[in-house]
């Protein structure tokens, strides 16, 4: 499409936010990120991202080259510059565990709006409990200068400033691939000038072919919920599966590849192990309950609990198995964790199965010593009580088992014999079904996965 690019701000530079301001730039805007936080704007100015992301750090500092992306501390700038403003900030989960916590949201728009003196587009990314949309297009009708004798929710051009909302569906590890190529676009808009906006904003995408679905305010914020309680079921779908498996001594795996076979099932997010972590799913999951319960609609999202829960014992079960192959006892056991991160290629830790496992190990008085390549720093702050280390083969020595639950590449590629010379007992628990386990078996290791027959 023809006219002016617009120019672009991005407020919040956590995960969603430094990853959608330079995947903006690099799709060739103008673009000025805000954050509070002074050190992260000085690193992302100097070209450094603040986590382990591939390929965003060589993309970050293209585009500072470039001149077209900066960073800033201050709210009047990107009010001055910015035609489209996106909210990028986070959404924790409440430390009651349950809601979700909004005054970062609240914040961000409370500072930003006083300064919107001309027509803008403010554009929500963040996820959010339905309804939320909704309420902070009243604030900005209340408190932007642009919209002093306008109501905002019925211009139809921008004559003021205007509220849309744009769910993100990118995943760690994948940010800068999702973003620069998302499989869909959802905006949740008021008016056609929003969308026509937003469209603006979106042109590189959209020329790509990517379906663009334009839709209300609580639809959109309902379509990232509704997606990431779908994969959390269908997680625990399969690794309730994996249960029962155990009970019969059948083969989880195959079922699942027998299951994905059906285009109507899917092999995506079918992958039994040690359940979901992450900054996101169990959020979510639990948000999206609390939600439905404020909303009268509770007894709707009541299997959700039911998800949480198979994802929990998932997490008990690798104990079990660790337990159960070590005589039953594990104080005093010296026990290898590979993995910290909630996946591989990410240093995040938040809700991560691998240390809750780690942690439930430690907590029985074994000696556990966790291995990751990229998340020991934050690991350390999440789970002091722990001995870490880079590489495996440095402390491998005496180790009474090897408990696999982060499938980082590395891990996989390890070499069952050489390992077999450094431990005490040949013992390795696959919990994420990584190995290749007749490999392992052949060296003379009792492999065993969860979910899988404990024979051969
Ligand atoms: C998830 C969603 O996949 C994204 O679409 C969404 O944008 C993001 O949350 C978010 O809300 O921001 P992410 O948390 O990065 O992305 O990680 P996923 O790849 O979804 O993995 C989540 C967890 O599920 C991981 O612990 C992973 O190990 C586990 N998992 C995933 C399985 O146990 N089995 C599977 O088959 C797939």
């Amino acid at each position: 499409g023809g006219g002016p690019r617009p120019r672009l701000t991005v407020i919040g530079t956590g995960y969603l936010g430094a990853t959608h301001a330079v995947c903006m730039a690099e799709l060739g805007f103008e673009v000025l990120a805000v954050d509070v936080d002074h050190s992260k704007i000085s690193r992302l100015s100097a070209g450094e991202i603040p986590f382990f992301e591939p390929d965003l750090a060589d993309l970050l500092r293209a585009n500072l080259a470039t001149g077209r992306l900066r960073f800033t501390t201050s709210f009047e700038e990107i009010a001055e510059f910015g035609d489209v403003h996106f909210v990028c900030v986070g959404t924790p989960q409440r430390p009651d565990g349950y809601g979700a916590d909004l005054s970062h949201l609240n914040a961000a728009i409370e500072r930003l709006a006083p300064l919107l003196t001309r027509p803008c587009l403010v554009v929500g990314k963040s996820t959010v409990p339905a309804g939320t949309a909704a309420g902070i297009a009243r604030a900005l009708a209340r408190l932007a200068p642009a919209n002093a004798g306008t109501d905002a929710d019925t211009v139809s051009d921008l004559a003021g400033v205007q509220l849309a909302w744009n769910p993100e569906f990118l995943r760690e590890g994948f940010a800068v691939a999702d973003t620069l190529h998302p499989d869909r676009l959802v905006f949740g808009v008021a008016s056609p000038a929003a969308e026509g906006a937003l469209r603006a904003a979106f042109a590189p995408v959209i020329a790509q072919g990517v379906p663009v679905i334009v839709t209300d305010y609580a639809t959109a914020e309902l379509v990232k919920t509704a997606a990431n309680s779908f994969l959390a079921t269908k997680i625990s779908f399969i690794n309730a599966m994996a249960e029962v498996c155990e009970a019969v001594d059948a083969d989880v795996l195959t079922l699942a590849e027998a299951l994905s076979h059906d285009v109507r099932i899917g092999g995506n997010f079918l992958r039994p192990g040690v359940g979901f972590g992450g900054g996101c799913l169990p959020k979510d999951i639990r948000a999206f309950q609390a939600r439905a319960d404020e909303l009268g609609v509770g007894v709707a999202l009541r299997f959700l609990r039911e998800v949480d829960e198979i994802n929990n014992r998932r997490r008990d079960r690798v104990v079990d198995l660790v337990a159960a192959a070590l005589d039953g006892t594990l104080a005093h056991r010296r026990l290898l964790v590979l993995g910290a991160a909630f996946k591989p290629n990410s240093d995040d830790v938040r809700d991560s199965p691998a240390l809750a496992v780690a942690d439930l190990l430690a907590r029985t008085g074994a000696d556990v010593t966790v291995v990751d390549p990229v998340a020991i720093p934050n690991a350390r702050r999440a789970l002091p009580g722990v001995t870490y280390s880079e590489t495996v083969e440095d402390v491998a020595a005496d180790a009474d088992a090897v408990v696999l639950l982060t499938e980082w590449r590395q891990f996989a590629e390890l070499d069952p014999a050489r390992l077999g010379q450094l431990v005490r007992r040949k013992l390795i628990i696959d919990a994420r079904h990584a190995l290749d386990g007749d490999r392992w078996r052949q060296a003379g290791w009792v492999y065993l996965a969860p979910g899988r027959p404990t024979g051969v």
